[in-house]
């Protein structure tokens, strides 16, 4: 059947209004908006101004009110710990209301931020909906964060109270939370007034008198007094979460995400780009503590009325490159979502594919990648194995939706391998040169949307209006800058390239090399520094530090780069996969003094590379391509 794509894209671009104000009737409003878009409101304009909502009613209550209350809406699969828990709808309701009565016991009200710091258990959910129905704004820092990542969070959002857990299981180790969770405390200048405490039982841990509440016991106390929390009206506009995400500095951004325009595009999203039914069970295997995680762990599968996995484990090890499969065909997943670096660690230890013969997929429709460039080989691989349409999409934590896919409800297009396919419907994409002008299709150059972005993109960052407009919109005056480089073919299919800023993605996970610089700086024997990603067969990117000693250093200098490998995993987290550091005379730079990163990036990397014309001093590059040999990078 042909696909509808192209007629929905042009309807909507020449009656944006209309195709929102259409979309918008997918979802429950206390009072319905009157104005789709309001172009004088907020940093761009702003959707839906004037509706009210609560995206907790809409994403639970309203199914249990609607005939799906003995449905399953959650399924918590953790094969790291052999536990499952499943919750239908009318559960969910339960679990979130008990919650939401104890954070309101504890003074949260509509406004008050909430950090939530939690590994992949159900609770982190309930924990997200109980802010969402008290019109609090949830901000979950991911669990591979250190303590002063988490601090630095602390500060920017101000919570009243922080939601979180006494532990997280990664294979082979447990890792204690609840020391980061104090230390940060210590740390950040804001003052948190209490902490709900989940205790695990793979490590229990002290909870601070007077500031720490056991979850399970004040929960299990507002079920008992049968606590009513009825969902708190809200502005379309007013914020439903923070998440910060790497920057080009250690201060991490503030994505803001409201309530309206977010449920009215998740909801759109899931059958029209997903191509999956309310009732159907959908999977996306990331962390709460992503933008995957946010928006299809938890709120467009629940919005829609689907059935969402909860998965804590890892595509290999836990128990084997099986797993997934075990997951899709045990809970009939029909669609599934994760980063391509997850299927080449299962690709590395399962190249035949044996362990998916092993399962009944046969309910399994298609599969989504994002979150890094797909690969050919990998889409190739994995539409081999699994005999479904495998289809790689692009989005950023900003957009919290797909910008670019194939898009599987209105009808698929034909592929092509190593594009994210066509813009979607409030996405008008362009390719320009730095200079501003559009380039010819084919040309690599600066991927930029046209503004306003659709609804369910940031309106903004937290508390930092201006930061936002010179990080997203000054350099192309009426359009949002992605940072990715890319291009547009003839046929309208956009290829998205690299970064152009300092960002890399490591097992698909968003990381600054600018913050990796700071810390690395801190080291008292580095006198200069530079990170850049090099690539690596399965997490795609992972960091590389180059640094300069202070003269005189007379110290081994492998016991150096081991204290500096040790310094980063202590302030950025584990997560930073930063295991690399090479000892240089001197870094490349430019007569005006910037460091050559690019350069030095193409030597690690094995690709062609030419002499900078303002290079200061070309021997560096021999030294650099010399000291890199001398660990086994880019030989
Ligand atoms: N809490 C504490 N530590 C964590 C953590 C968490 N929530 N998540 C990861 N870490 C740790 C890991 O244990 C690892 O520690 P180590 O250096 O001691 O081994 C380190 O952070 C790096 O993690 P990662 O880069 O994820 O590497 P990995 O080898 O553990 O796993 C993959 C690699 C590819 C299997 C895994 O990254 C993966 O499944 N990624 C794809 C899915 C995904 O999360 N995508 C995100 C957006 S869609
Ligand atoms: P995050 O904000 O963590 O989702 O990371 C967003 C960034 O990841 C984008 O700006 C891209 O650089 C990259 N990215 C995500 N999905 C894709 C994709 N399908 N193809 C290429 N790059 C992607």
């Amino acid at each position: 059947m042909a696909s509808r794509y192209h007629d929905v894209y042009a309807g909507w671009k020449s009656d944006p209004e209309a195709f929102w104000a259409e979309a918008a009737r997918g979802i429950d409003w206390i009072t319905a908006p009157r104005a789709v878009f309001d172009p004088e409101a907020g940093v761009y304009g702003r959707w839906f101004v004037d509706g009210v909502c609560n995206t907790c009613f809409n994403a639970v209550d309203r199914h249990v009110e609607g005939g799906r209350a003995d449905q399953l809406a959650l399924v918590y699969d953790s094969p790291i710990t052999g536990a499952k828990k499943s919750f239908t709808y009318a559960q969910l309701k339960q679990e979130v209301v008990a919650l939401a009565a104890v954070l309101r016991d504890q003074g949260v009200v509509k406004g008050d931020r909430v950090i939530i710091y939690m590994p992949m258990v159900p609770e982190a959910v309930f924990a997200m909906l109980a802010c969402a129905r008290l019109g609090a704004v949830h901000s979950v820092v991911f669990g591979g964060f250190a303590a002063r990542e988490l601090a630095t969070r602390i500060d920017d959002a101000r919570p009243k109270l922080i939601v979180s857990a006494s532990c997280g299981i990664e294979p082979g180790r447990v890792v204690a939370y609840k020391p980061l969770l104090d230390g940060a405390i210590d740390m950040a200048k804001h003052k948190v007034e209490s902490c709900v405490i989940l205790q695990r039982e793979q490590q229990e841990c002290d909870l601070v008198a007077g500031r720490d509440i056991d979850m399970a016991e004040a929960v299990a106390a507002a079920k008992a007094s049968g606590a009513e929390v009825e969902c708190v009206a809200v502005s379309a506009t007013d914020p439903l979460y923070v998440l910060y995400t790497s920057g080009t500095t250690g201060q991490p951004k503030g994505v803001v995400r409201d309530n309206g325009g977010h449920m009215v595009a998740l909801k759109w999203s899931m059958w029209n780009e997903f191509g999956v039914e309310p009732g159907e069970a959908f999977w996306a295997a990331s962390d709460v503590g992503w933008v995957v995680g946010h928006s299809y762990i938890v709120y467009a599968p629940l919005l829609h009325g689907c059935t969402s996995i909860l998965f804590e484990g890892k595509p290999v090890g836990t128990p084997d490159a099986g797993t997934f499969w075990r997951v899709i065909a045990e809970h009939g997943v029909v669609a599934m979502f994760t980063a391509p670096t997850a299927f080449r660690a299962i690709k590395g230890q399962d190249s035949k594919g044996e362990f998916v013969r092993k399962h009944d997929l046969s309910k399994f429709r298609t599969l989504f990648l994002a979150g890094e460039r797909a690969d050919p080989e990998t889409i190739k691989w994995a539409e081999a194995q699994l005999g479904v349409p495998v289809i790689d999409h692009w989005w950023q934590t900003e957009t919290g939706h797909p910008i670019s896919q194939n898009p599987i409800g209105l009808g698929q297009l034909p592929v092509k391998y190593g594009s994210p396919a066509v813009p979607m419907p409030g996405y008008d994409v362009r390719v320009l040169d730095d200079a501003g002008h559009p380039v010819p299709n084919g040309t690599l150059g600066n991927v930029v949307i046209k503004l306003p972005l659709p609804p369910g993109c940031l309106p903004t960052l937290w508390h930092a209006d201006e930061r936002f407009r010179k990080a997203y919109l000054s350099e192309f005056p009426g359009y949002y800058k992605t940072a990715d480089a890319g291009l547009v073919d003839d046929d309208g299919y956009l290829f998205i390239m690299a970064r152009t800023d300092d960002i890399i993605n490591v097992a698909g996970h968003r990381l600054s090399t600018g913050g990796m610089e700071e810390v690395v700086a801190e080291h008292p024997d580095v006198a200069e520094c530079a990170v850049i990603g090099i690539a690596d067969p399965m997490k795609g990117q992972v960091p590389c530090g180059f640094v300069v000693l202070n003269a005189g250093v007379a110290r081994d200098g492998a016991e150096i780069e081991q204290e500096v490998v040790a310094l980063v995993r202590e302030r950025i987290g584990p997560v930073a996969a930063f295991k690399s550091v090479v000892a240089v005379k001197r870094l490349p730079k430019t007569r005006s003094g910037k460091i050559l990163r690019g350069t030095m990036q193409k030597i690690a990397d094995r690709q062609d590379w030419a002499m900078p014309a303002t290079i200061d001093d070309p021997a560096i590059l021999d030294e650099i391509t010399a000291a890199l040999k001398g660990k086994g990078i880019g030989i």
